[in-house]
């Protein structure tokens, strides 16, 4: 009898194949994932569920899924899974990291030339004609290159932050992790600081921590108030390691010169948060690992590690 699976979220023809070679499934083929309530209908047959990370994985869930054995997240993060519960249920949780590095510090990067030269805010105003003669500091903003980056977060994408910050701007990098990263301070050069001084000396921060109990709010009015006024805020981790409202105020009383967001807390965004009104904060639509071919390798891989926990082997990227 093979390994029964939900595939919750639509997937590429290659996958679904992959899966099929060993596994029977059901896929839902809609835009965004399959409804919960849907999925509730069929987990209990499921032993095996391939899903992005905005699926909460909850007690709810697990409570009614009595064959499952693993969750395959089509995400480096796995905040959506609650660790405790699976444990519990003896349930696998994998994730899909390495694919997205790159180019989730291209977006990165794209976040960081966004705010500083204000690209965003100056395309709107050439196409509403608002472009005159001899105007000049109207249309300043601010250098990248020889700057100070700070990045929250030394994993690997930090990594790859830190070498486009350091090979291509020759920007000088500071970290803040949890632990040392001895690699990035031989080839990057990069500091390691306490959270405190790299707000106060860095004029990007960028935060790419995982959302974990420890990095919940961890940027609150306290941290915004050590920013320079001339700094700009990127947040590419989970909206929640952010206090929006006090994100908001640093905005108001130019505690911060801008920000550049890919994540919130609440997604998508409500059209009536206050940061959609601020001309210096840029807003994407959590699309930092969005290409077709990085969202096509993550969906593989999280195959893979799915029918690797399904044959009784251990999946490479097994988070719990
Ligand atoms: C898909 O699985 C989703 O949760 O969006
Ligand atoms: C995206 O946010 C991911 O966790 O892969």
């Amino acid at each position: 009898n093979k390994p029964h699976v939900i595939i919750a979220m639509k997937v590429s023809e290659e996958v679904e194949n992959f899966i099929g070679e060993t596994c029977t499934y059901q896929k839902w083929t809609g835009e965004g994932g399959m409804p919960q309530a849907e999925l509730l209908k069929l987990i209990n047959e499921a032993d095996g569920l391939l899903t992005s990370g905005a699926r909460r994985i909850d007690k709810e869930l697990l409570d009614q899924a009595p064959r499952l054995k693993v969750v395959s997240n089509i995400a480096v993060g796995y905040n959506n899974f609650n660790l405790e519960e699976m444990k519990a249920h003896h349930v696998l949780g994998t994730h899909t990291p390495y694919v997205l590095d790159d180019t989730v510090a291209d977006l990165v990067f794209g976040l960081i030339l966004a705010s500083a030269r204000r690209i965003p805010e100056l395309d709107r105003f050439v196409k509403a004609g608002q472009w005159k003669k001899g105007m000049d500091e109207v249309l300043f903003g601010s250098d990248v290159h020889h700057k100070t980056l700070g990045i929250i977060g030394m994993g690997r994408i930090g990594k790859a932050i830190g070498q486009r910050a350091v090979k291509g701007f020759d920007m000088k990098l500071l970290y803040h992790n949890r632990s040392r990263n001895e690699e990035v301070e031989e080839n990057l050069g990069a500091k390691y600081c306490t959270l405190d001084s790299l707000l106060q000396e860095s004029d990007f921060v960028v935060l790419m921590t995982p959302l974990t109990p420890e990095t919940r709010d961890l940027m609150g009015s306290r941290e915004f108030d050590l920013m320079k006024p001339t700094s700009f805020f990127i947040n590419a981790s989970r909206g929640e390691t952010v206090d929006e409202q006090a994100l908001i105020e640093g905005l108001k009383q130019g505690k911060i010169r801008g920000a550049g967001l890919d994540v919130f807390r609440k997604e998508p965004v409500d059209p009536e948060n206050p940061l959609l009104q601020f001309p210096n904060v840029i807003t994407v639509p959590h699309i930092g690992s969005s290409t077709g071919l990085v969202r096509d390798a993550m969906a593989m891989r999280a195959a893979h590690n799915l029918v690797k926990a399904l044959k009784g082997e251990e999946p490479i990227d097994l988070v719990i």
